[in-house]
């Protein structure tokens, strides 16, 4: 014996006709996919809470960058971060935001000179500060050295990661030209001898390239350092 489906109920139902049957069907399929109207009227579990001081918007500020070599006056809330005001304030969209929480290095800048992930810092934190972004390695059409021996060395594939690998390299050699150690330095007490492809590694261990181009980037550091 077959088991009755709703269909069979509707067409002997004598005072259900078809099309209050497919009426009724209707607003019960809408209610079971919409809980919230159960609740209609009735008063809410938990009632969204008025904002904390410390949730309330904080207003804007004041905030003097010069990027590239230009002088920049924003006006920028402090929660946002530099890699935030240089690409959705300033419109430099060539730093790279790849985690947004310090595990990449898609996001490297130079900040007076010295690099930094720009995700994980406040713009307000840099007022008057000097701001070198990829798009500032190059000098006018002229590509920086690196910049030059990442092509010859095709040191990159999708290029994501690029940008801050090229303003990371850029720090390593002004650092190791100063004489500063790296955790691979036989002693540190003394300036580092040679620019070993290792000290190339450990300095640029900051930057990670999802493609790979690893071989290649140390390459073309090296080749840099090795010109002069
Ligand atoms: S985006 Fe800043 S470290 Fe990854
Ligand atoms: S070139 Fe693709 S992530 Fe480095």
């Amino acid at each position: 014996m077959s088991k009755p489906n709703s269909t069979d109920d509707a067409s002997r139902t004598p005072n259900l006709g078809r099309r209050r049957f497919l009426q009724s069907a209707a607003a019960a399929a809408t209610i079971g996919a919409a809980p919230h109207l159960h609740a209609e009227g009735q008063p809410m579990a938990n009632p969204p809470s008025t904002p904390t001081p410390a949730q309330a918007a904080v207003p804007a500020r004041p905030v003097h960058l010069t990027i590239n070599g230009r002088a920049y006056a924003l006006h920028l809330e402090p929660r946002v971060t530099l890699l935030d005001a240089l690409r959705e304030y300033v419109g430099l969209t060539g730093t790279k935001k790849g985690c947004d929480r310090g595990q990449c290095g898609a996001c490297t800048v130079l900040v007076n000179g010295r690099r930094i992930n720009s995700c994980l810092t406040l713009a307000v934190m840099h007022e008057g500060e000097s701001v070198t972004t990829v798009e500032g390695l190059a000098a006018q059409e002229n590509l920086s050295p690196l910049q030059r021996a990442f092509i010859e060395h095709d040191a990159f594939q999708c290029g994501y990661c690029t940008p801050g690998q090229l303003c990371s390299a850029t720090a390593l050699l002004d650092e190791f030209g100063s004489g500063a150690a790296s955790a691979v330095t036989q002693d540190v007490r003394t300036r580092p001898p040679a620019l070993t492809d290792d000290e190339i590694r450990e300095r640029m261990s900051g930057n990670l390239c999802r493609c790979g181009a690893y071989p290649n980037i140390v390459a073309a550091v090296r080749v840099v350092h090795e010109r002069g």
